[in-house]
């Protein structure tokens, strides 16, 4: 038969996808095809109100993957959720617009990976953004900006929704948390994150609609003749070329949709953006992973990559609530992103020793708990560079999410950077099966320590004036069930019993070194292929202390310019 042939057939339209599908058809002479699961969400109201957060949850544009049981965190499972539609996750996502400490960055060169700091990656972000000037208004209401941060002229728009909560709040919050030490950050997107802010959304802030990877990188370019997306079409795996004298080289992508299954042909490269949950899955139904894994499902092993799949981090999110005294109108946007030493004051020397004293240990745990795929020594390095970001560097190290909303306030806050790995892989041949996703919440006492410590923290801003003047009582978890001097036990019970995934998975398919444990070099491209890339959220080698996709945004950017590159294109 006659089948269709693209030089690039790109995996999942989603947030990553649709940049590089955007970029690499910018060239007339170059096709492109997106294979999307989901369908359009242009004017699904669950996507695009501003105010409108949680709505899509449990919908048909909801992957809603089922986590394994956390035994670690008391043995439930948790609903990992994705969006399955044109725009991927940032269709369903809270649009927060932040993006790493610049250290951060930094530190995926410092581990191997060239040309990945902040430094390279900054003009990437300011590439993919169309800052929008906040008004007046928004001002006064505590939108603030350094214009050099931001790029003005890209795809994605990003600014405040049309109307910020009261414009009494900002002064109030600000003497609060300077009494506990930290201070107000006028633009968390410069490199520096510690601070009290206010932080800019990806909405469309004149229409005050949400800003998607759609809207931004592929309905204004959907008439390109040279770029095709196929949704409502599922794909299985990717087929290889016969030849086995050289690197595996991908043909295309084996695809499931009301027509069938049919091959879609890619003449240079195939490239994986289904997210950190699916593209590590994806890489092992076509035969690339852990021999012991494959062999499990009768998966012919093309490439040998132990750790295809391992090193997921994600974050646990809890939440507060009090009763308000004011009424709250308006979008919520302030932050507060306390440093080690601000939330610990004069115990964090303790706190730090504790950890490096135990990081062996914690290295130990999760390779055994990989069955050896990744090493202890890669972990413990690992491991090292998240305490020197920590304690020495002094990024964030969690984030509280302020949220006054009508007659109540409540603060969701999660450690930023938690020690637990965990992995997602195949528990089946069958493509249509949901992976084993294990994220092992909890999986270090200094995971569920920060958790309870960030929760005290928090009571005590909320019992520091003037904040606390604006509440009254603590309705969830309330001082009678839980009071401060409750046993960590108490505290502990609460954490798990009421957390939740944080939703910001990265790490599957990490950009490392292959004896690091890499799975992607610092073009992207899976090792031990020819042709084939990741570009989503697992190729993020560590966790970083913004929300993902400004983060994910960029690197697509950057990705796109090394395969324009590659093929002079
Ligand atoms: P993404 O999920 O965007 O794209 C993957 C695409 O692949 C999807 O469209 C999917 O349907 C498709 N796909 C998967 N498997 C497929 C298959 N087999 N065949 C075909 N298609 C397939 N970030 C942020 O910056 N600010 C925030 O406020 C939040 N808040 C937030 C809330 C919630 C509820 C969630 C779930 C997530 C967030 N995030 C966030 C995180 C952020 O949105 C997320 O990390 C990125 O959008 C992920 O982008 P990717 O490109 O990696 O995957």
């Amino acid at each position: 038969a006659n089948m269709p042939t693209y030089d690039f057939v790109i995996i999942g339209g989603g947030t990553s996808g649709l940049v590089v599908a955007n970029r690499l058809s910018e060239n007339k002479d170059i096709t492109v095809a997106v294979i999307e699961a989901g369908d359009s969400v242009f004017s699904n109201p669950n996507v695009t109100n501003v105010n409108g957060y949680g709505r899509a949850f449990g919908t048909n544009i909801d992957w809603a993957y089922p986590t394994e049981p956390q035994i670690y965190a008391g043995g439930g499972r948790q609903i990992m959720r994705a969006g399955k539609a044109i725009g991927g996750t940032s269709t369903i996502n809270g649009m927060a617009y932040t993006r790493a400490q610049d250290v951060q960055i930094d530190a995926w060169e410092q581990v191997g990976n060239d040309g990945w700091n902040w430094k390279s990656l900054f003009p990437y972000f300011t590439k993919s953004e169309e800052f929008q000037i906040p008004t007046r208004n928004q001002i006064s209401r505590g939108a603030d900006y350094y214009i050099t941060y931001h790029g003005e002229n890209g795809n994605l728009k990003v600014g405040w929704p049309s109307l910020i909560t009261n414009r009494t709040l900002l002064p109030l919050l600000d003497e609060t948390f300077n009494q506990l030490g930290v201070p107000f950050n006028r633009d968390v997107n410069g490199g520096r994150m510690v601070g009290l802010t206010s932080h800019p959304d990806t909405v469309d802030s004149t229409e005050n609609i949400r800003e998607d990877a759609a809207r931004a990188y592929y309905w204004p370019y959907q008439n390109r003749s040279n770029l095709k997306i196929l949704t409502n079409t599922f794909a299985n795996k990717i087929i290889w070329s016969n030849d086995t004298r050289s690197e595996a080289t991908a043909v295309g992508v084996e695809v499931k949709n009301s027509r069938g299954v049919q091959t879609i042909y890619a003449s240079k490269e195939v490239i994986l953006a289904a997210g950190a949950v699916k593209s590590p899955a994806i890489l092992e139904l076509s035969g690339v992973g852990n021999p012991d894994i494959l062999r499990k499902y009768n998966i012919t092993v093309k490439v040998n990559i132990p750790t295809v799949g391992e090193n997921l981090q994600d974050q646990t999110n809890n939440g507060i609530n009090y009763q308000g005294l004011e009424f709250w109108l308006g979008s919520p946007t302030f932050s507060v992103l306390p440093s080690a030493n601000q939330l610990y004051g004069s115990n964090v020397s303790n706190v730090a020793a504790y950890v490096k004293s135990s990081m062996t240990e914690y290295a130990k745990v999760v390779a055994n708990s990989s069955n050896g795929a990744v090493s202890e020594a890669n972990l413990l390095e690992a491991f090292q560079v998240q305490h020197d970001l920590i304690f020495k560097s002094q990024v964030p190290y969690a984030e509280i999410v302020l949220l006054p909303i009508l007659d109540s306030f409540s603060a969701e806050y999660w450690p930023l950077l938690p020690f637990a790995r965990g992995n997602v892989h195949i528990k089946s041949a069958d493509p249509s099966a949901t992976p084993a996703i294990n994220p092992n919440f909890f999986q270090f006492s200094q995971d569920l320590d920060a958790q309870v410590d960030v929760a005290k923290f928090i009571r005590k801003a909320f019992s520091t004036n003037p904040l606390n003047d604006l509440v009254g009582d603590e309705f969830a978890p309330g001082l009678d069930n839980l009071p401060n001097d409750a046993p960590a036990s108490e505290w502990n019970d609460w954490v798990k019993s009421n957390y939740r995934t944080n939703y910001h998975p990265v790490g599957t398919a990490s950009m490392l070194p292959r004896e690091k444990g890499g799975v992607v070099s610092s073009t992207l491209k899976v090792y031990g292929t020819k042709n084939v890339r990741v570009v989503d959220a697992s190729i993020i080698p560590f966790q970083v202390c913004g929300h993902l996709t400004a983060t994910i945004y960029a690197v697509a950017e950057k990705v796109s310019d090394a395969i324009k590159n590659r093929y002079r294109i």
